[in-house]
This record gives C-alpha cells, structure tokens and sequence, in this order.
C-alpha cells in the first residue's frame, strides 16, 4: 500500500503507523486496565500484549512490511511487563504490569513536583523556600530584598520580632567577635557570630568541605570538621577549624577504636585547630551514633577514618572514654592539657534535665569547665538517621539553650564557658533572638548547605546528591565548584551578621551582647504579646548555690548526680 512513494512519505507513514499502533495498544490496555484496576492486570496484560504481537505481525503481512517497525514499541512493553510478572520484588508490579512502573516513578519525583509547583513559601519540608531563598540571594550577591510587605499572618499565635527602639542606631562599623577560652584555656580563640556547624567529610564530598572551609578562611568564622575527623580537605585552605571528637575518636582512636591521647595531642597541634568539640549527641538522632552509610565509605573515607570498606559506619552511642559527668569533666581537663590549652567544649541535644544538669554539678564538684556548650536542637539536620530519632527523640533547642544558660547562671559560670547554638538559623533575626535568649555565638548546617549549592532534594543519604554536595560520587562531585562556591559561602555568612547587626541597631543597640530576652516579643494569644523575659523563666546568678532552688530547676537539681549519668530511681526525669 505504501510502495511508489518518495522516502520521507515513507518514513512519516512509518512513524504514524507505529505511533496509531502503539498508541492503540496502550489506550487499549489503560482502558481494559481502568475497568479492572481492582483487580491484578495480569490476565488483561497477556491478552493484549498478545493482540498486539499478533497484530503487529498481520499489519505487515498483510498491510506492508514497514508496519513491522510496530514491534520497536510492541516489544519492550511486553519485555517490560514480563519482567514486571516474574520480579519479586514489587507486588504493584507484578499486579499491574507495565503500568505500575508510573507509581515507582512518580514516587522518585515527588520531592521535585513538591518542591517546584505545591509548596508555599513558608512550608518548612524540612527547610522553608523563603529562608532557602534568602541563603541563595545572599550567597550570590544578588536581591535579597522582598517587595509589599510581609507575608507572615502577623495576628497569629506564635508570630515573633524584635522590640525596634525611637532611638535606633546605625549599626556599628565591623563585626564583633566572641571570645572563646575561660580562665584555664591557654589558647582562646575569638569567634565569629555565625560559624560553619559540623558536617564530616564522608556525609559531605571533598569539594563541598574545600569550599566551606574556604569560606571560613576567606570570611573569619570557624568550620566545624564533624565527628569524621580531619580530611586533607579540611587543611587545604587553612581556614579555622573547630576538630569534632565524637564517640568513634576518629583522628585519635586506636586500632579498636579506643581513644588515644597521643595520637589526639599530635593533631590538636594543628595550627588551625582553634578548638575542640567532645560531641555526645546531635539533635537529628540522639542517642544514637553517627551513621555514614557504606554507599558512601570510599577507600579514601575507610583510610582517613579506619574502618573497613562496603559496611555502613556506625559509631557507639556513647563515649568510652568516660562513664560518668565527673570522668566527663576530668576528660575535658584532660584535652585540655593535651591540646596545649586550647578551648574544650562539648555538643549536645538535651534529653533527661536531671542528666544535663549532673554535668554542671561535675563542673562545680571538679573545678573543671568547658569552655563552650553546643546546644543543639531536635530540629536539627542530619546527613542520615533512622525517622524515629530524627521525628522522636530530643529536645527543641530553644528549651535546651535555656536549661543551658539557666544552669550555667545558676551555678555563677556563665562568664567562663559560651554557649553555641544550633537548629535552622539562617537569618539574622535567627542569631538575633537566640543571643537574646542567652546564646553568645551560633552554627549553621544547613544554611550553609544551601549556599554551595543543595537545591533540597532531601538524598542525602544515598550517594546520588544532584548538586555533588552531600555525596562521594566523583563524577556528582566534580560539578561543584570549591573557588565560586566558597565566595558564596562567605559572602552568604558575611550579609546574615549584617542583617542582624541591623537589627541590633533597630533596636537601639550597640553591641550582640547588649540583646535581652525583654528585646524580642510573640504574640501569645489573639489579644496578648509576651516578651521572651516574661514567657521564659530566668534564673537569677548563682541561684543553685544556694537555697532555696529556682523552681523551675528544683527537682532536676536534687535528683542530679555528678557521680552518675543514671537516675537515681528507675523513673527517670
Ligand atoms: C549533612 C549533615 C551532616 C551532619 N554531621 C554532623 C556531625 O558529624 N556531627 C554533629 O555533631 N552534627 C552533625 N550534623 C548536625 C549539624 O551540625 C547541626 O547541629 C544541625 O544540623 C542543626 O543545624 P541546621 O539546622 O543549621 O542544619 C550534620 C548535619 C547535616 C545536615
Ligand atoms: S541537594 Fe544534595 S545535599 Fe541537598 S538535600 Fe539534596 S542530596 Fe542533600
């Protein structure tokens, strides 16, 4: 029927023949598939399938030769529903062959049509698109300025700002800085507002740690190494660095996994290692040890960390170095000694208040302090963790940086050891209201994620990070830039102490420190606003020193035991 045309007739008559047929034999199974999608589409896939073999066959015996192209279409879709018939492993598809494949598909672009075309703004999944936003213009250099007036339904409970003053000010020329170090610490290191919180190399890929940590030394903040040790891409650039000691002691543990003091001294000794963080938990999954999962354990990462290839890295859940608050505080001393005096600190979510507050009873028992605490928040992010740490377990950060600051105030150190928190800051009304409420410096994670580059599409823990950031697949990786990258980074860390020095200003203030609690409002109810000084409760300079307790701290207090992390009963509180 087609012969004695010219070839391009041809191959449109071809195209269309194939097109008509495979169209027929897909609307033809979607139809019969409609009809019995409660039931298994397997009886309804052999019939077509077959009907289609058959009358791709007869069309060119009959028709024309070239309608046996139908079979470029035809077969694949029968290889691919017999392929979904006999795998085992997806009963949707074994039910409904061919088709069933839409669900698997739909379900891998599900963050991505999210992310794009249903959320709002404001959704935080886990981190808004406003404040994504907000990284991603300041990172850049570009507008981040927004048009009309607020989008926040300011009338709502829980809406929060900050008191501005008649008196507002130009906000002082430079930025502060934060001294770190008490009187033990040989070796204080003055801090930015905003730092780069721990993320190890292995959760994150070689060229985002080299851009994070070239941001740090081209902006002044710190870099925080994670508990996965110091990687040669740690070094490269010589920006600050705070080394993280989790309960792996990678980078100064011994062959089975102990902690090893020489080995730490040799590394403390890093001229920039300015700090050192003992990390008993994060707020993505306390109580659990870090996890890199062995998609992830390159033979670089395996030699770095030492552990074996091809098994998921997990560290214990807890130290091994000390058992008790009082070890814990001997332990900081001990650092200290060994790092020749620079500044100790500790991280942690909090979880038991009796617990927490064992620790300042060791600190007042040994004479032994840290010289920073690391609060942060069961908002926190993770590179990966088990859903139900991450959705059930920890305390907000807020809640913990106030039983922080209401101990250290309480047993009349506040002066020697800072507080540093962390839990989706990425503003500068983020630090703003943090420093109000009693915090000296802040981390930031995911922010920073954000400025060299993760666009959310939340696979952080399979290897396949689109943007290379958060994956250890060098082709991935290699399309990260580490040099524009890192002058993002800085410049995003640099505009975010801006604004909230801008804010400081608003509210007539000089200096971060001079920020109250009586400085930033919420509304509290349709008809009612609260200051943080009047919602939270404050205790007063060395109030657990003495008696009578603060009320609020009382019975934590007195069950509290600087010779045990274990409640004193079997209920615990
Ligand atoms: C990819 C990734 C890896 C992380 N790795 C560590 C880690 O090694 N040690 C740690 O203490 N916290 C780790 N965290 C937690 C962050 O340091 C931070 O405490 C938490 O994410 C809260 O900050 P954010 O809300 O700014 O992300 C990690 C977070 C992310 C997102
Ligand atoms: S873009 Fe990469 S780093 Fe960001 S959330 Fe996705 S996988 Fe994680």
């Amino acid at each position: 029927m087609l012969q004695g045309l010219s070839l391009p007739t041809y191959l449109v008559g071809v195209a269309s023949m194939i097109a008509v047929g495979a169209l027929g034999a897909v609307v033809t199974y979607l139809g019969l598939a409609s009809l019995r999608i409660q039931h298994s589409l397997r009886p309804t896939f052999y019939v077509v399938s077959a009907g289609a073999v058959l009358l791709t066959g007869a069309l060119g015996y009959l028709l024309h030769r070239w309608c046996l192209w139908g079979y470029v279409v035809v077969v694949p879709l029968v290889a691919l529903g017999v392929a979904d018939i006999t795998q085992k492993r997806h009963t949707i598809r074994r039910n409904f062959p061919v088709i069933g494949n839409f669900r698997y598909l739909l379900e891998k672009i599900r963050p991505e049509i999210r992310q794009y075309f249903i959320e709002s703004d404001a959704d935080e999944a886990p981190y808004g698109r406003e404040k994504r936003t907000v990284v991603y213009t300041r990172a850049k250099g570009t507008v981040d300025t927004i048009p009309f007036g607020t989008r926040r339904p300011v009338y709502r409970v829980g809406y929060e700002w900050i008191m501005h003053s008649m008196a507002a000010k130009v906000p002082p020329p430079g930025t502060p800085r934060v001294t770190v170090g008490g009187p033990d610490c040989s070796q204080p290191y003055s801090a930015a507002f905003l730092n780069v919180s721990a993320m190890s190399f292995g959760a994150l890929s070689r060229n985002a740690v080299l851009a994070l940590n070239r941001g740090a030394q081209l902006g002044g903040f710190y870099h925080n190494t994670g508990e996965g040790g110091i990687s040669p891409y740690h070094l490269e650039h010589g920006g600050d660095l705070v080394w993280q000691v989790g309960t792996g002691y990678f980078g100064c543990r011994t062959d089975d996994g102990a902690f090893c003091p020489d080995r730490f001294r040799d590394r403390a000794a890093t001229p920039t290692v300015r700090m050192i963080e003992i990390k008993l938990s994060q707020g993505a999954k306390p109580g659990h040890g870090g996890i890199l999962p062995a998609a992830k354990v390159t033979p670089e990462i395996a030699e770095i960390r030492g552990v074996p290839m091809g098994r998921d890295v997990i560290s214990p859940p807890a130290h091994t170095a000390f058992s008790s608050p009082i070890e814990m505080m001997e332990f900081i001393g001990r650092l200290r000694e060994l790092s020749d005096g620079k500044p100790i600190g500790f991280k942690l979510c909090v979880g038991h208040r009796r617990e927490l507050l064992s620790l300042f009873k060791a600190m007042l028992e040994t004479g032994i302090y840290p010289d920073f605490v690391t609060v942060d928040g069961a908002e926190g992010g993770t590179g990966a963790a088990p859903v139900e740490f991450s959705n059930s377990v920890g305390m907000p950060m807020v809640d913990g940086l106030l039983l922080v600051r209401n101990a250290l105030v309480g047993i009349d150190a506040r002066e020697r050891v800072r507080i540093i928190a962390a839990g989706r800051i990425s503003t500068g009304y983020h630090i703003a209201r943090l420093l109000a409420l009693g915090a000296d410096l802040c981390n930031s994670a995911r922010a920073m994620m954000f400025a060299v580059g993760c666009i959310q599409a939340l696979k952080c823990n399979t290897n396949h990070c689109p943007v290379g950031v958060a994956t250890q697949d060098a082709s991935l990786c290699r399309a990260l830039d580490p040099g524009d990258k890192s002058e993002r980074v800085a410049s995003y860390q640099a505009a975010t102490v801006e604004s909230m020095m801008e804010l400081l200003g608003a509210a007539g203030l000089s200096h971060p420190s001079d920020l109250t609690p009586w400085h930033v409002a919420r509304r509290v109810s349709a008809t009612e606003i609260k200051t943080f000084a009047e919602i939270y409760d404050f205790v007063d300079p060395g109030s657990l020193l003495s008696e009578p307790c603060p009320e609020s701290l009382d019975r934590h207090w007195r069950r509290a035991d600087a010779s045990s992390f274990r409640p004193p009963e079997t209920l615990a509180h």
